[in-house]
């Protein structure tokens, strides 16, 4: 049986430390602050920037959340994010994905300051990782927040096979990029790839980030695969599970992890510890 890595633990052990750097701050008279940009009301994005703001505020962050009617213009939605790329209570800004099909995602996250971007999903960020200029640099925070997971149990990534399924700018392909940068072999596969089968069952490492309930099952799978499930789905009966199916997988693998619990509580607390870099590093 894998042993199964526990996202909430560990999400618990990084906010201590963070806590500590945001009272560091405090004493030099800083308080991060973080805004999350909702437009329109998608029910999934309402729960994701809720959990958000809840963690953020109980680690005495300053979070403003500001909800946008699905109507607004992209002009009007950047005007907006340019008056906290000027605001110097504001270290972080965070647009909530997906935005409604009349706005573009790539002008809206280019016209975050670099240096605010709490998601890294600005195009100088993203550049920057895959040059494996990654100092002082924002990256997305559920691949970073699965790289912290692979650190705290002493996964080696040098020289393994990795597989990363779905080719998202959110998951998929920041991904990618921090296990090239960590030496892995990766492989990314998604929707068209042929034999997807094939080739998750030569993973040593397999992140999974397509949004299917149960997708990935035992035959799918490498005995002693370390399997990392992104997956935020609903099974028939509306119970919350991952895009692998946890209880065949985990007779197979030799890590996993489960959802909930796993990699989501990871992504909360990077975004967390992410705003408190950009606020130290804007005051260095
Ligand atoms: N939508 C789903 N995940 C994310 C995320 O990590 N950041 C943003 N901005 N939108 C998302």
């Amino acid at each position: 049986m894998a042993t199964i890595m526990d996202g909430k633990a560990l999400a618990a052990e990084i906010d201590k430390t963070t806590t500590v750097r945001i009272q560091r701050l405090a004493d030099q008279g800083i308080v991060p602050g973080l805004v999350v940009i909702l437009v329109g009301d998608d029910p999934a994005s309402k729960i994701y920037v809720r959990n958000k703001e809840r963690r953020a505020k109980k680690m005495k962050i300053n979070s403003i959340v500001r909800n946008l009617p699905d109507t607004i213009s992209e002009a009007d939605l950047i005007k907006i994010i340019q008056t906290y790329n000027e605001n110097p209570t504001i270290h972080a800004i965070l647009v909530q994905l997906p935005l409604p099909a009349h706005i573009n995602e790539f002008n809206v996250t280019n016209a975050i300051a670099p240096e605010k971007d709490a998601d890294g999903f600005h195009p100088t960020n993203i550049g920057k990782l895959v040059i494996n200029h990654t100092e002082k640099t924002p990256i997305a925070c559920t691949p970073q927040g699965i790289m912290s997971i692979f650190n705290a149990y002493h996964i080696d990534l040098d020289g393994k096979k990795a597989v990363v399924v779905g080719r998202s700018t959110i998951v998929g392909k920041p991904m990618a990029a921090l296990l090239v940068n960590a030496n892995a072999t990766v492989t990314v596969a998604h929707s068209h790839t042929h034999n997807l089968s094939q080739l998750t069952r030569e993973a040593d490492i397999l992140v999974v980030a397509v949004g299917i309930a149960k997708y990935i099952k035992e035959a799918d799978v490498k005995s002693d695969a370390v399997v990392i499930d992104v997956g935020m789905d609903r099974d028939v009966n509306g119970k919350l599970v991952g895009d692998v199916d946890f209880a065949e997988v985990e007779r197979k693998a030799s890590y996993i992890t489960p959802v909930p619990k796993g990699v989501g509580p990871m992504t909360i607390t990077t975004l967390i510890s992410q705003t408190v870099a950009l606020a130290e590093w804007s005051s260095e």
